[in-house]
């Protein structure tokens, strides 16, 4: 594989550096079936940021999570107290790091200067990111919540560029999230997927340029 040579690396963070499973932690104390309800709400969320950027009725990351944690909720039958609710999203604010994130970031910003380009709120990426002992890693938190709008629009990943006033395709981008991939890739950046599980690619859109499995093999690419 040709050498990858670029300037700066930006990732998404849930699911690609962070992982969300720590939500299912969380959930274990409301639902018999803590996976499946974390997945519905996780694929609830997503799918209401795409309604949402559709409709151009944007609201913040924490408040769509809120919204997909009470579909869920009413999904699974379930009835859950205050206090639990508000355990439930504190988990977004809790996030834990893949296990081999830390040590390659503290690598890779030695080369590169780093971002998180996110859909996720500035409240919920600055604490998040201190929480799981990261945020010293990237130059730049950046957030949807800048353009009031969601990946995939061109519109957030028109961000890092303004940002980090580097071309498109001196910025590798890394994502674990096949829609953001697809968009991301589509609006001209180098895309690094990250498919820790061996899923699918969508097939509506430009492939990757790079699919590993962790970032240990991202960064023996870049080597
Ligand atoms: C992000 O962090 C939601 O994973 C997506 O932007």
């Amino acid at each position: 594989m040709a050498k990858l040579r670029v300037k700066g690396i930006a990732f998404d963070m849930y699911g690609t550096v962070v992982d969300v499973g720590a939500v299912a932690e969380a959930c274990k104390a409301v639902a018999p079936d803590p996976l499946a309800f974390n997945a519905q709400w996780r694929a609830k969320q997503l799918e209401y940021t795409f309604l949402r950027s559709a409709m151009g009725k944007y609201q913040d990351f924490w408040k769509v999570s809120e919204q997909a944690l009470e579909f869920t909720i009413r999904r699974f039958g379930l009835t859950i107290s205050a206090a639990q609710g508000k355990q439930l999203m504190e988990a977004w604010l809790q996030p834990t790091p893949y296990p081999e994130v830390p040590a390659i970031l503290s690598r890779l910003k030695e080369r590169y200067p780093l971002a998180i380009l996110s859909n996720g709120s500035p409240k919920m990426l600055q604490v998040g990111l201190a929480w799981a002992g990261l945020r010293s890693h990237f130059r730049w938190v950046l957030s949807a919540h800048a353009v009031r709008i969601y990946k995939p629009s061109p519109d957030v990943y028109q961000l890092a560029l303004k940002t980090t006033r580097l071309q498109k395709r001196e910025i590798l981008f890394v994502s674990s999230n096949s829609f953001d991939v697809v968009g991301s890739k589509s609006f001209g950046f180098m895309v690094c997927w990250i498919n820790r599980t061996g899923a699918p690619l969508d097939p509506l859109g430009p492939k990757p340029d790079l699919v590993v499995k962790s970032f240990d093999e991202l960064h023996t690419a870049l080597a």
